[in-house]
C-alpha cells in the first residue's frame, strides 16, 4: 500500500511538471525564458513582500493580492519591508539602476521557495505580475472564486522588456459610444498584454464625447444622433425634428477618472480631437464654424462621403472653415480645456480625410489664400495645422496627427501617426520628426479578419496572421524616430462592446506582440498556439474574441478551359477540411480538401467547415459559388 502511494505520489509529481511546462505560454512573449525545474505551489496564506513603501508599489502589489484572493479564496497579506523570506512573492525594486530593463523591464523567478520580481521602475513591478498571472493556471482569468485543489506556478527565469515605449490601442468612442465603465475594462484587457497607450478618439461627424464646459453645444447637440440599427453607411438619413436619442459624452469628471484608472495601470490616454474634416458633430454643434453655414444634423451612420478606391468626395460640408478666424478662437477653448484635463504631453489633432471641395468654392478661403501665397488646398490644410499647432503649444503640449498632415508642408514639431501604410511614417522620419507606426495593412482591427461571407460586415481584410507580420522599424529609418506603434479600432460597424471585444482579438495580441517582443524572438507558429492557450483564458474571463483564424482562407483562378478552380488553406497548420458540393452540411466523413476543387455542373454552394484531431474547430461555412465566379473575375 505504501508502494502504492508512493508510486502515485511519483507519477503526480511528474504530472504536475509535465502539466506546468506545457502550459507556459505568455503575451507577449518575453525577452528571455527559461524553465528550471520543479514549481512553486500557491501557499494559502500568501505574502506579498514589498522593498519600498512607493504608494503606486504598494496599488500594484493591491491589484494583485485582490485578483489572486477573489480567484483562490486565499488569505493575502501586503508587507513593506519585505525580507527574503520563504514561500512568499516579493515585489522588488532594484537597489541600483539594471539598464538593460530600462523602465518597464522587469525579471520574474519561480522556483519552489518562492517567487521574486525585480524592476527598476514600478511599471516594470506591474508588468512582471502580469506575466505572472499568465504563469498561473487559466483559471485565475476567473472573476469569482474557483475551487481548486491547489495553484501551481511552474519554475522559470524571465528576463523581459519592451521593443518599444508606445504600445497603443486606438479605441474609437464615437461612431459608437462605449461607457466609462467599458472603457475601464478595455484598459483591464490592454493591461494583461502590456499595452500602455489608450488612444480616445473622441471626436468625429458622429459625435463629440467630451465635456468642454466653455462650449456646452457640443455635447448638448454635438454628443447625439438619431439611433439607428443595421447596416452601417446604408442608414437613412434623420429628419430634421427627429428625436436625437443615442449617444453620450464622458463629463470632465468622468475623463478624470478614466486617466485615473488607466494611470494607475500604466496607460497613459491619448485625446483625439479630429479636425477640420470629420468634424460634423462640431459644426451642427456650430455651424458658424463651416465655410458653409447651414443647417447640419449629427451624422447617423447614412452615406455622405462617397468613396472611389481612395479618393473620397463629400456630399455634405464635414469641415471647420481654416479662412475663419472665429475657428481658431473655438479651438483654442477646446484646446485649453482638453490640455487642462489630459496629463500626456500630446494631443492629437486628427488631419485625415479632409474633403476639401467646399473649401475650393470658398471665397473666404480663397481670399486666404491669396494673401498667404498657398497654392493648393493641401497648403492650405498645412496653414491650418500649423495654426493649430501653435495653439495646442501655448498650452503647453505637443502634437501628433495623421499621415495626411504631411501634405502641403508638416507643422514644425508635429509628430506623424502613419496610417495609409508605412509611407507617411517613413517620410516624417526621414524629416526627422517622431512617428508612430499604425499602418492599415497591418494594424486596423476593424477589418475582416475573416471570409466576408462568414463575418460580420466592414471592409478590407486583415487576417491574423498578416497582423503578426507588423514591424513598426521599416528599413533605411533611424530607430530612434520610431516612438512605437498601434493596432486602431474603429467602431462604425461595432454596436455592442461584444463585438469590439471579437474584433480586436486575437489581433491585438498580434500587435501587443509586435510592439513589446525583439523581432527576432517572433515566431508564428509558436504565437498561434499561444493565442490559443489565451483564448481558453478568455473562455474563463468570459471575454469574447474571434475563432477565424481556424476558419480556411478561399482563392480562386481558373483552367486552360477558363473554368473556375477553387483553392483552400488555413492560416494556421494541422487543420483538415472538409467540404461538400451538395448543400449537406460537411463533416469529417466527408471528401478532405487536398488540391484545388473544380465545380461539379449545376453547383450552387461549397460549404466547408475545418476539423483538428476530428473535432470540428472552425465554423460551417457556406460559400456561394456566384460569389467565387465574381472573385475570380467570371460572370
Ligand atoms: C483614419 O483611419 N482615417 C486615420
Amino acid at each position: 500500500m505504501k508502494k502504492m502511494f508512493f508510486l502515485f505520489s511519483f507519477i503526480q509529481l511528474i504530472m504536475v511538471n509535465v502539466f506546468a511546462a506545457d502550459d507556459i505560454s505568455i503575451i507577449p512573449q518575453p525577452v528571455k525564458i527559461s524553465r528550471s525545474s520543479g514549481n512553486f505551489i500557491l501557499p494559502k496564506n500568501i505574502t506579498i513582500e514589498l522593498n519600498s513603501h512607493l504608494a503606486d508599489v504598494k496599488e500594484t502589489a493591491l491589484e494583485f493580492s485582490k485578483k489572486i484572493s477573489i480567484v483562490t479564496g486565499y488569505q493575502t497579506r501586503i508587507t513593506e519591508n519585505g525580507t527574503n523570506s520563504l514561500n512568499a512573492i516579493h515585489l522588488f525594486l532594484n537597489k541600483k539602476n539594471d539598464v538593460a530593463l530600462g523602465d518597464e523591464g522587469y525579471t520574474v523567478s519561480v522556483t519552489a521557495k518562492g517567487v521574486f520580481i525585480y524592476a527598476n521602475k514600478p511599471a516594470g513591478l506591474f508588468y512582471g505580475l502580469k506575466t505572472l498571472l499568465q504563469l498561473l493556471p487559466k483559471e485565475i482569468e476567473s472573476n469569482s472564486f474557483i475551487q481548486k485543489s491547489s495553484w501551481i506556478i511552474p519554475a522559470v527565469e524571465i528576463t523581459d522588456y519592451p521593443r518599444y515605449k508606445w504600445r497603443g490601442i486606438l479605441f474609437d468612442v464615437v461612431r459608437h459610444f462605449f461607457t466609462k465603465q467599458e472603457v475601464k475594462s478595455f484598459i483591464d484587457n490592454m493591461v494583461k498584454y502590456k499595452y500602455n497607450m489608450l488612444h480616445l478618439h473622441l471626436t468625429d461627424d458622429q459625435g463629440w464625447r467630451v465635456e468642454i464646459k466653455s462650449l456646452p453645444k457640443l455635447t448638448e447637440v454635438g454628443a447625439w444622433r438619431a439611433e439607428r440599427t443595421g447596416r452601417w453607411g446604408e442608414f437613412s438619413k434623420p429628419s430634421p425634428d427627429e428625436p436625437k436619442t443615442y449617444g453620450g459624452f464622458y463629463t470632465q469628471d468622468d475623463i478624470k477618472e478614466i486617466i485615473k484608472y488607466a494611470a494607475d495601470r500604466y496607460v497613459t490616454i491619448l485625446p483625439e480631437i479630429d479636425i477640420p474634416g470629420h468634424s460634423l458633430a462640431a459644426v451642427a454643434s456650430y455651424p458658424e464654424l463651416s465655410c458653409t453655414p447651414g443647417t447640419y444634423q449629427v451624422n447617423s451612420g447614412d452615406r455622405f462621403m462617397i468613396w472611389k478606391g481612395k479618393d473620397f468626395y463629400g456630399l455634405l460640408d464635414n469641415t471647420l472653415c481654416p479662412a475663419n478666424e472665429n475657428v481658431y478662437t473655438f479651438l483654442d477653448k477646446v484646446f485649453t480645456e482638453v490640455a487642462q484635463l489630459f496629463p500626456f504631453e500630446y494631443i492629437h489633432i486628427g488631419g485625415d480625410e479632409c474633403y476639401k471641395g467646399f473649401w475650393e468654392k470658398s471665397e473666404a478661403c480663397q481670399q486666404l489664400m491669396q494673401k498667404e501665397g498657398l497654392k493648393t488646398q493641401e497648403e492650405l490644410q498645412s496653414y491650418f495645422i500649423k495654426k493649430v499647432e501653435k495653439i495646442v503649444q501655448s498650452k503647453g503640449k505637443k502634437i501628433i496627427g495623421w499621415d495626411e498632415i504631411l501634405e502641403g508642408g508638416l507643422a514644425p514639431d508635429a509628430t506623424v501617426m502613419s496610417w495609409r501604410g508605412m509611407k507617411g511614417g517613413i517620410e516624417a522620419a526621414k524629416m526627422n520628426h517622431h512617428v508612430v507606426m499604425t499602418p492599415n495593412d497591418f494594424a486596423y482591427v476593424d477589418l475582416y479578419q475573416g471570409d466576408p461571407v462568414a463575418e460580420p460586415p466592414t471592409y478590407s481584410m486583415l487576417r491574423l496572421n498578416k497582423s503578426y507580420e507588423f514591424d513598426p522599424l521599416p528599413e533605411g529609418v533611424d530607430p530612434k524616430y520610431i516612438l512605437g506603434g498601434q493596432c486602431n479600432l474603429w467602431s462604425e460597424r461595432l454596436s455592442t462592446m461584444r463585438h469590439a471585444e471579437y474584433m480586436l482579438w486575437p489581433r491585438a495580441f498580434a500587435t501587443a506582440e509586435c510592439l513589446w517582443t525583439p523581432a527576432a524572438e517572433k515566431n508564428w507558429n509558436s504565437f498561434y498556439q499561444r493565442v490559443e492557450k489565451q483564448f481558453l483564458r478568455f473562455d474563463i474571463s468570459q471575454t469574447k474574441y474571434s475563432r477565424s483564424m481556424y476558419d480556411p482562407v478561399f482563392t480562386t483562378s481558373k483552367d486552360a478551359n477558363d473554368s473556375l478552380l477553387i483553392q483552400l488553406k488555413t492560416e494556421i497548420d494541422g487543420l483538415d477540411i472538409y467540404y461538400s458540393f451538395d448543400e449537406t452540411e460537411p463533416d469529417n466523413f466527408y471528401p478532405k480538401y487536398k488540391n484545388q476543387l473544380s465545380i461539379p455542373k449545376d453547383a450552387s454552394n461549397l460549404k466547408v467547415i475545418t476539423y483538428r484531431d476530428n473535432k470540428p474547430i472552425g465554423k460551417l461555412i457556406v460559400m456561394p459559388i456566384a460569389e467565387l465566379r465574381k472573385r475570380a473575375g467570371k460572370k
